[in-house]
């Protein structure tokens, strides 16, 4: 398939993007955080940070702190990380192991299954009024490994929201060996809408990713819209190879990327068993903090996957240094919006999905 042509893409066309003020006004964000980032699947963790019975982890949820745990009877689950005495953060910590997880402020505990262990200043009559206070749980779902939540007690299940994804996401097969090796931060000078539509078009990788397009076979880039999500993909260039890696090995594949509504990216290059995520969380209005998470083998990266490492952020590097000056842009008075090319079907979907969930 040629590399403009899209296919499944919705039958509207917009001549004119979302509009400028989207990306710089406070309210919008606003309202992303409750209509958006509340409603949706957020990516928090793997299965791999929570191996044993009494492993947790702690993360922000849209300003939300949540707490993942693996529980005696093996199930994984996620509550608020709030004590239901007086709201106080319950654990302070990234991650650890607990037998029983404890409120700093008044010493209550909690089991692993959230339920109220001991409320020391609750005796004798008090207790009764308080042995139904259990931390409150978050909507949880695993799929290939990687554990999302979600605000919304009414959400659709995890595995029906993003139509054929993680069944794709299976075809790899060495997902299941692939564990969470490292994860690295920066902050991005732009609202993290400008970094998800760099991210859903290529029509930029010939001006501003040499090494990108050196690699890979262009004339063969799809860009596919499906249900809640998107795919763009093409197959390394036959005599070519980026860094080191050795493009003759036998799980070779091609480059796939796709974009999860609203703000998740998975990225799986050619080469040794590979991914990593991309996340973009809204700092505020104008900033984001752009969370990128590797998965391999080991944490002890090859020099093949040091190279793929190299290659990745260097392409990210330049994206990043685009989506900031593009914010400058969008403060300027020069421009309301700007306008779509027929290969940016992907770029126009999650307009639409931003416009709907906003009810603009
Ligand atoms: S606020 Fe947690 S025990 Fe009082
Ligand atoms: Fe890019």
């Amino acid at each position: 398939m040629a590399y403009n042509q899209v296919q499944n893409a919705t039958n509207r066309t917009f001549e004119r993007t979302l509009s400028y003020d989207k990306y710089t006004d406070p309210k919008v964000l606003e309202k992303e955080m409750d209509l958006v980032f509340s409603k949706s699947w957020q990516l928090v963790g793997h299965v791999s940070q929570v191996e044993k019975p009494g492993d947790f982890f702690t993360v922000d949820v849209a300003g939300e702190p949540i707490i993942v745990n693996r529980g005696k009877d093996e199930v994984i689950r996620a509550f608020y990380n709030v004590c239901p005495h007086r709201a106080t953060k319950l654990e302070r910590t990234e991650a650890g192991n607990k037998k029983i997880l404890q409120c700093g402020y008044h010493g209550w505990t909690f089991k692993l299954d959230g339920q109220l262990n001991k409320a020391p200043n609750f005796r004798g009559e008090d207790a009764a009024c308080v042995k139904d206070a259990c931390l409150r749980s978050v909507r949880i779902g695993i799929m290939e490994s990687l554990i999302f939540v979600n605000l919304d007690d009414n959400a659709k299940p995890l595995s029906e929201s993003y139509g054929d994804f993680f069944e794709k996401l299976s075809k790899f097969s060495f997902l299941s060996e692939l564990k969470r090796t490292h994860q690295r931060t920066r902050v991005v000078k732009a609202n993290w809408k400008a970094y998800i539509d760099n991210y859903l078009e290529c029509d930029h990788c010939h001006v501003a990713h040499p090494g990108f397009v050196a690699a890979l076979d262009m004339n063969d880039y799809q860009i596919i819209t499906c249900d809640n999500y998107s795919i763009q993909g093409t197959v390394v260039k036959p005599d070519k190879k980026y860094g080191s890696v050795n493009l003759d090995e036998a799980e070779m594949q091609g480059g796939s990327f796709y974009w999860l509504w609203p703000n998740l990216m998975v990225t799986i290059y050619p080469g040794p068993g590979n991914m990593a995520t991309i996340q973009m969380i809204p700092i505020d209005h104008e900033t984001s903090l752009a969370v990128y998470t590797y998965y391999f083998r080991d944490e002890n990266l090859t020099q093949d996957e040091k190279d793929l490492v190299a290659f990745a952020e260097q392409v990210r590097q330049e994206d990043i240094e685009l989506v900031e000056l593009e914010q400058i842009g969008f403060r300027s008075r020069a421009f309301k919006n700007g306008r779509y090319s027929s290969s940016e079907k992907a770029i126009l979907q999650f307009h639409e999905m931003v416009l709907e969930a906003l009810n603009d």
